[in-house]
């Protein structure tokens, strides 16, 4: 029998899709920069099932790209274009498999929803602190693959700063069964921070146990207009005197990034009159009757100090849910209104704080300097020092000569985030996109370290063998 019949037998004939036209969904990523053509999809609907497929493709030596939401920036899930490789969804993966309010734990299935995840929180009156753009279609499992950041990393850190547990089908199809609920466990090597961030590459991720907090009850969001960077940083600064515990997001948006969502996404209006920068500021607390309003007037008393300080040009406070959402669809619809834009290139960068204001000017002068007319789009989660340093193509230009520019722009963004001793690489993950990059930023003991562990967890490199690690050769680069 060939693999694929194996396959058929172990999962069901529908758990096996080969048909073009059903696993094209599977075969680019979001960004469209990579279209592959796999062997076939396959869903299974059970860790065991995952199991069963693993060994099956171990057994035939064949290669394996684990894949959730498909939302990665870099190229993170895509097969390659030889039609050898076995796309794995977890999407069936759907169950959650414990909620314990006492604990504070959720332990769900790796295709589950983020959108959904924090849903099911929600409804037993818990909140699962981890928020991205794409949370309606990334999946647990990738979210935690890729060590997913987001909105409220400033307060809650990264996805792997919420996992307590994992359930992991290696290499080789054994299970490592490392759900565990516990809050304290120093017993050795934390495996699951191994799993956590391996991009696919160490073994598939089938559940994990999350750390959840105890349910909001009220929050208060304003949407800022400032003169400066420097403005942006002393608003952080005064909010977190204040009330730090509360401060659950600081989102950045430049005004050219929100002009382009004013321009590309409907039903959207700017709450602030025009300006060069906009933060999103997002409170939350619990409590009883009252809170809210608490919450809301000391949020109010800090943007009023830094209005009179000079700090902010303009605010808006959302006066009810719906004003909340409306701010926050202007800045989740980022991503989206740059790729209606035109050609873009995202440098996912991040530096200490201090070095913001340096970063937003060089970067932006070293880009004009190199295509005139290009349109400069940062925006991101400034608390974190992480900014989406994005370069959309110039109006009229024509995007594949922008594109053949990505390597002198990004080495130019890059030289500026190096000498402010930055990351290249601070949210999104490395994938295909950014292998290149590995040797120069994390050559030597770092990258050596990384194919050390790879190797021992899967020593015949199948799983999602081209993200990561630098191309051995230019046709790999290419593939
Ligand atoms: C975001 O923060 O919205 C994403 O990471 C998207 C992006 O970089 O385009
Ligand atoms: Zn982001």
């Amino acid at each position: 029998m060939s693999l694929l019949d194996d396959l058929r037998a172990a999962l069901g004939d529908r758990a096996v899709l080969t048909d073009p036209a059903e696993t094209a969904g599977y075969s680019s990523d979001w960004r469209r920069l990579y279209s592959g053509l796999p062997l076939a999809v396959i869903r299974p609907s059970s860790t065991d099932q995952v199991v069963r497929a693993v060994t099956l493709c171990a057994k035939a030596g064949v290669a394996i790209i684990p894949q959730g939401g498909n939302t990665s920036m870099v190229g993170g899930a895509v097969p390659s274009v030889d039609g050898t490789e076995i796309v794995l969804s977890l999407e069936r993966l759907r169950a959650l498999r414990a909620i314990d309010p006492v604990d504070l734990t959720m332990t769900v299935e790796a295709g589950v929803t983020l959108a959904a995840a924090q849903a099911m929180a929600a409804e037993q009156g818990m909140l699962l602190p981890l928020s991205i753009s794409s949370e309606g279609s990334a999946q647990i499992g990738g979210v935690l693959a890729t060590n997913a950041g987001g909105n409220n990393t400033l307060r809650f850190g990264n996805a792997r700063d919420l996992v307590l547990g994992l359930e992991v089908v290696l290499a080789d199809g054994q299970v490592w069964h490392g759900l565990r609920h516990l809050h304290k466990d120093n017993t050795g090597y934390a495996l699951r921070q191994v799993f956590v961030g391996s991009e696919g590459t160490l073994g598939i991720i089938t559940a994990a146990v999350l750390r959840l907090q105890p349910g909001v009850t009220a929050r208060a969001s304003a949407f800022c207009a400032l003169p400066s960077v420097e403005q942006a940083l002393a608003l952080l600064a005064r909010l977190r005197a204040r009330d730090a515990g509360a401060l659950h997001a600081f989102e950045y948006m430049s005004g050219g990034s929100v002009d382009l969502v004013l321009a590309h996404i409907e039903g959207v209006a700017r709450p602030v009159e025009a300006a060069a920068h906009y933060v999103l500021v997002d409170c939350a607390a619990s409590g009883p009757e009252g809170a809210a309003q608490a919450l809301q007037d000391r949020l109010e008393d800090v943007l009023g100090a830094a209005l009179e300080a000079g700090e902010l040009t303009d605010a808006a406070l959302a006066q009810n849910e719906a004003q909340r959402l409306a701010f926050w669809k202007i800045r989740e619809e980022h991503a989206e209104a740059q790729k209606r834009a035109g050609a873009s290139i995202k440098n996912d960068i991040s530096v200490p704080l201090a070095a913001l204001p340096e970063l937003m000017d060089a970067a932006a002068a070293a880009c004009r300097a190199l295509v005139p007319g290009i349109r400069i789009a940062p925006f991101g989660h400034l608390g974190d020092g992480n900014i989406h340093f994005n370069l959309v193509q110039p109006t009229g230009a024509g995007g594949a000569a922008f594109l053949a520019q990505s390597e002198p722009l990004m080495e130019a963004v890059g030289e500026v985030v190096r000498r402010l001793s930055g990351s290249f690489s601070a949210e999104h993950g490395v994938g295909r996109l950014k292998t290149g990059m590995m040797q120069s930023w994390r050559g030597g003991v770092e990258l050596d370290l990384m194919r050390r562990i790879k190797s021992a967890l899967d020593p015949a490199g199948r799983l999602n063998p081209r993200v990561i690690f630098p191309a051995k050769n230019a046709e790999d680069a290419a593939g």
